[in-house]
């Protein structure tokens, strides 16, 4: 298949022929803040499954829908809480993702079998107008190829998805760099499923409490079966296996330098670089700083996978903020595979 890479700045034309493809049932490589999607109409139930077969994704796997405000809710979820309105107020549009009870008029194939439905109304300028052209809400997991990193680049999409999509919208690079936080709304009080680019400590400012979902900090045993499917299944991961080092940040840069073998690669913050010198070593950005560190941690793993490095070592910020969503993706990546650097 040939794929249409719209490079930046798109025209109307572009805009119009994007929307064409999602009205028309391919499938759009779409930009967001968060990671780029692999997006289709969730309405249609043929796109829905063209992207499970593109991404190599189990079926059982539910798809988040894409809408361009909140005003679309109650078309495709019922018993809306206030809360959600409200947090739509707060966080829309942005990183958060809601699940709520589905209307029928979303298709199976598109939450995985569950009566719920997770919609989001991403922020970026140019999938919000291809979602309004295409006046249908765009279905779309992440952009990637089942198991690997999520795309944060046009680039990554095109590693993963050229020859096998109709188009791709290049809209720069993430600005948040890891997937959105998602709320389950269905129970009291509301459960975090997965955090991503909305701290919980801002989905608790307005909601009060909010329970966290075992998955989010734990591997879950063989049976156990997470509220968010997605999240049991391998994730991020490349080619050569992850430790994650954890620890106080000189300990573990320490503990990785007098540990790692002369052929490792290694994930560090910035402070640290000096001490792996001759590595396959990738930054993670200032310690203090988790916003860079959320843009950069899939490029990080992605860039791994170009390598012949036989084990990856990986600092890895605390669970403050938006470090509860870098460190859930870096311990994934390593299959919860973890070291404690002792103090
Ligand atoms: O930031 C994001 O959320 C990105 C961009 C493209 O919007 N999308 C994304 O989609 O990360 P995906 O499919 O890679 O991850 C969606 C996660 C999966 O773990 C899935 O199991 C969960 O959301 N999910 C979707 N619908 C659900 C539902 N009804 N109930 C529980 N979990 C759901
Ligand atoms: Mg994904």
């Amino acid at each position: 298949m040939d794929t249409i890479l719209f490079s930046q700045p798109l025209s109307e034309a572009d805009l119009d022929r994007a929307a064409a493809i999602i009205r028309g049932g391919g499938l759009l490589g779409i930009p967001t803040e968060t990671v780029y999607g692999l997006g289709a109409d969730g309405l249609n139930e043929t796109a829905v499954l063209h992207i499970f077969e593109a991404k190599g994704r189990p079926q059982d796997n539910p798809l988040i829908l894409h809408v361009p405000d909140a005003g679309w809710l109650p078309k495709y979820c019922q018993d809306i809480p206030a809360e959600a309105y409200a947090l739509a107020r707060h966080f829309w549009p942005g990183p958060l993702t809601m699940i709520l009870p589905r209307r029928e008029i979303v298709p199976l194939r598109t939450t995985g079998g569950l009566s719920t439905v997770g919609v989001r109304c991403p922020n970026h300028p140019l999938t919000l107008e291809i979602i309004r052209r295409a006046g249908v809400p765009i279905a779309a997991p992440s952009g990637n190829t089942s198991g690997r990193p999520s795309p944060t680049t046009a680039q990554h999409m095109v590693e993963d998805m050229w020859g096998k999509i109709d188009g791709i919208v290049d809209g720069g690079s993430c600005g948040v760099g890891v997937e959105s936080t998602i709320i389950d709304l269905t129970v009291t009080p509301p459960r975090l499923l997965r955090p991503g680019g909305l701290p919980l400590e801002a989905l608790e400012a307005v909601l009060g409490e909010v329970a966290v979902d075992k998955a989010v900090v734990s591997k879950l045993s063989d049976g156990e079966k997470p509220k968010a499917p997605g999240m049991k299944y391998r994730h991020y991961a490349p080619k050569a296996p992850v430790t994650v080092v954890t620890g106080p940040a000189e300990q573990s840069a320490a503990w990785i330098a007098a540990n790692c073998g002369e052929q490792d690669g290694v994930i560090c913050f910035s402070e640290f670089l000096q001490l792996f010198s001759g590595h396959e070593v990738h930054d993670l950005g200032p310690m203090g700083d988790l916003p860079e560190q959320a843009r950069r941690v899939f490029d990080a793993l992605r860039r791994f996978d170009e390598t012949d490095v036989p084990a990856i070592w990986a600092q890895c910020p605390g669970p403050e903020g938006l470090g509860l969503a870098v460190g859930n993706r870096l311990k994934k990546a390593a299959g919860f595979h973890l070291v404690e650097a002792a103090p």
